[in-house]
């Protein structure tokens, strides 16, 4: 790890994250951005994106796990955080329904499960959920940008969804290490092992939904990757692991150093790059390879 960092668990760690993550908030209505008129294959283009439930959906089950989660932190400058994070979500539904409400997007209404009882776990869950679709929904973004799918000017009504997201994946990674110092697995032997466990969660719930969409749609078809071919020509899950590394590592690139980042998933993504032979370019390869990573969280 890079020395500079403040350690994992500190007051100045706590300060750092919390702060940077208040002072990056940006103020906007969402209604009142510059939401672009469509013609009319575009328009049918957007109605046609078989995620938009999915997408209001999440946003409002993070709004009700963090407002739930956020009065239980004693910490009152990490509850400040976090309740503006839930802010944040709060303004990610009404951006997606103003979009739904605009475009004459048909969606249709479902159930919100109650949420399990313990909201600690729930959060944390919901927090390596978010690393996971994050990782993946920066790839697809600019692939689907570069196609030409919308107008430039819809993806930068999207980009400011995707820029919180950034600080909420940056936030969530330091908030879990603090966390995790302070109830003493702060060492990386535990974190390591731990955080694999949580992806592992992740994952699989992501592809819970993926096969529930599919069932849903009643064709057979998957979500995410094969839904992506089909809007994208010329998609390949090599190109989007490509793009998923760059657009990690730029988005990230606008925040503090001294900040955690996330770091196995882009492991993960070199790492299959590498089993299908692909040449890695050499400002992906800084942050080592999967067994480096996984040898140096064990060594502690
Ligand atoms: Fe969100
Ligand atoms: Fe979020």
């Amino acid at each position: 790890m890079a020395t500079g960092k403040p350690k994992a668990g500190s007051a100045e760690h706590r300060e750092l994250f919390c702060r940077s993550f208040i002072d990056s908030h940006l103020r906007f209505e969402p209604e009142r951005l510059a939401w672009p008129e469509l013609d009319p294959d575009m328009l049918q283009r957007l109605r046609e994106v078989p995620f938009w439930q999915e997408v209001l959906y999440t946003e409002m089950r993070a709004i009700r796990i963090i407002e739930a989660f956020a009065p239980t932190i004693p910490d009152p400058l990490v509850r400040e955080a976090m309740e503006l994070m839930a802010e944040e979500e709060r303004r990610h539904e009404r951006l997606v329904r103003h979009l739904i409400a605009r475009y004459g997007i048909v969606i249709e209404a479902r159930d919100n499960p109650p949420l399990p009882s313990d909201i600690e776990r729930t959060f944390i869950d919901f927090g390596y959920g978010e690393c996971v679709d994050s990782f993946l929904g920066f790839g697809f973004f600019r692939l689907a940008r570069e196609s030409g799918f919308l107008p430039p000017e819809m993806f930068d009504v999207l980009e400011i969804l995707m820029g919180e997201e950034v600080r909420h994946v940056l936030f969530f990674v330091n908030w879990m290490a603090w966390h995790q110092a302070r109830r003493g697995r702060g060492a990386a032997a535990w974190r390591g092992p731990a955080s694999a466990w949580y992806y592992a969660r992740a994952v699989a719930a992501l592809v819970g939904v993926a096969l529930r969409n599919a069932r849903q749609q009643g064709n057979g078809r998957e979500f995410s990757a094969t839904q992506a071919a089909g809007l994208m020509p010329g998609f390949t899950v090599g190109g989007l692991l490509d793009a998923c590394l760059e657009e990690n590592r730029r988005r990230l690139d606008g925040y503090g150093r001294d900040l955690l980042r996330p770091l196995f998933l882009p492991a993960l993504a070199r790492f299959a790059l590498r089993l299908t032979g692909r040449r890695i370019p050499e400002d992906m390869r800084e942050e080592g390879s999967l067994m480096r990573r996984v040898w140096t969280v064990l060594r502690g």
